[in-house]
């Protein structure tokens, strides 16, 4: 395996927390303290503003990027084609042994491609989650992200039945390998709740907390103004903290929304975003990650879309798909609060990042 090359490619928010666990993980591991390989990270610049992207580096320690490309901003096919033209001049010169992308934004896409068409193997971290809506871009990326990986990390056993369910394993690529890893945002939250001296019993203030950035809810005036609107009724009984994504600043700038006395903030970091959680009785959110970090975090959480991707936690009961309808937004959030979270999860047990090192040096001695 000796001088083995590996490159991680990341461009989003979600993708710096993630990555941070596999590379501190790949750093602790005695082939990589002997120098049998090593991991390049490459960021495409999907995210840029500095509390989207540079303070996640900081916090959490991830290595500095050794290729910071500017693929920020524009439509789909111009950011995902950009991209590609950049990372295969970079695939073309490393050589890499593998390619490792997480998630299902167009970073992940446009690795996914390039590796897939210059033959280099690829490993998916977050493979076989879907939202069986179409619509949406991150459904579109994650169906082709999976159909081209070598190794598949899923973050729960249904996630790796779907696999199962779309051939994926069945596959006739010789060397195709499915993994149950556990979620690696999992060991994130425990190994910096650690750090910060969070403890699980921290305590809870009159607080809500929001996040809203899907293109299916910010891009849709109706349904935007409608999530408001529960957040302006919600805001007359609990502090409501709204970290807004630059995607729905610059909408609700369009359509002048009125938010009254909904406390808006910037973007936060991972430590603040953790510190407000905990403070928090309650989560509203379109994101991915935040859904399950509340979850983690012991908090009930309302989800802003008409599915889910992670769909244990809505049979578990603590999170409740809402949509974009005020009336059962409101209803759904005063019913939720004070509901006990379990402390186990059905995404592993905070080892995903060691499981996946693991079996991606095992990939790579073959
Ligand atoms: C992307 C991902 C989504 C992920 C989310 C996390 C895709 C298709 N979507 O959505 O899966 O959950 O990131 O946040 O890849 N912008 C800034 N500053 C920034 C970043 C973005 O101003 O630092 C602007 C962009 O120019 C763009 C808008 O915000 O106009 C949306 O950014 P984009 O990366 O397209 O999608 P996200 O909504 O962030």
């Amino acid at each position: 395996m000796a001088g083995k090359k590996i490159i991680t490619v990341v461009g989003a928010r979600p993708q710096f927390v993630k990555a941070a666990v596999v590379s501190r993980a790949f750093k602790n591991h005695p082939s990589y303290i002997s120098q049998a390989f090593c991991e390049e990270i490459v960021h495409t610049g999907q995210h840029y503003d500095d509390n989207m992207s540079s303070i996640f580096f900081d916090e959490m320690e991830i290595p500095r990027p050794h290729y910071s490309l500017d693929c920020g901003g524009g439509s789909h096919g111009k950011m995902t084609g950009q991209m590609m033209i950049e990372l295969e001049k970079i695939f073309e010169k490393q050589s890499p042994s593998l390619v490792l992308v997480y998630g299902d934004t167009n970073s992940t896409l446009a690795a996914a491609l390039c590796a897939a068409k210059m033959h280099i193997p690829l490993a998916h971290v977050e493979a076989g989650l879907r939202s069986f809506n179409r619509q949406m871009p991150e459904e579109i990326n994650r169906i082709v992200t999976d159909s081209l990986s070598q190794l598949l990390f899923c973050p729960s056993k249904s996630s790796s039945s779907q696999l199962k369910t779309e051939g994926i394993y069945s596959t006739s690529h010789p060397r195709r390998e499915v993994v149950v890893s556990g979620d690696v945002m999992y060991d994130a939250i425990l190994f910096y709740l650690e750090k910060l001296n969070i403890t699980h019993s921290e305590s809870k203030i009159n607080q809500i907390m929001v996040t809203l950035h899907r293109q299916e809810n910010v891009d849709d005036p109706q349904r935007l103004q409608s999530i408001v609107e529960a957040l302006r009724i919600l805001s007359k009984d609990y502090d409501v903290i709204f970290p807004m994504h630059p995607r729905t600043l610059n909408q609700s700038k369009k359509l002048n929304i009125d938010f009254g006395n909904i406390n808006l903030l910037e973007p936060l970091g991972y430590f603040d975003l953790l510190k407000t959680l905990k403070k928090s009785e309650l989560v509203l959110t379109d994101s991915g990650g935040l859904q399950k970090e509340a979850y983690f975090a012991g908090r009930p959480c309302i989800v802003l879309r008409d599915e889910t991707e992670w769909t244990e936690l809505i049979e578990i009961g603590t999170n409740k798909l809402c949509g974009a309808e005020c009336e059962t937004i409101v209803k759904t959030a005063h019913s939720l609060i004070g509901t006990r979270v379990p402390e186990e999860t059905p995404y592993g047990k905070g080892k995903s990042g060691e499981i996946i090192v693991d079996n991606i040096l095992k990939f790579l001695s073959h």
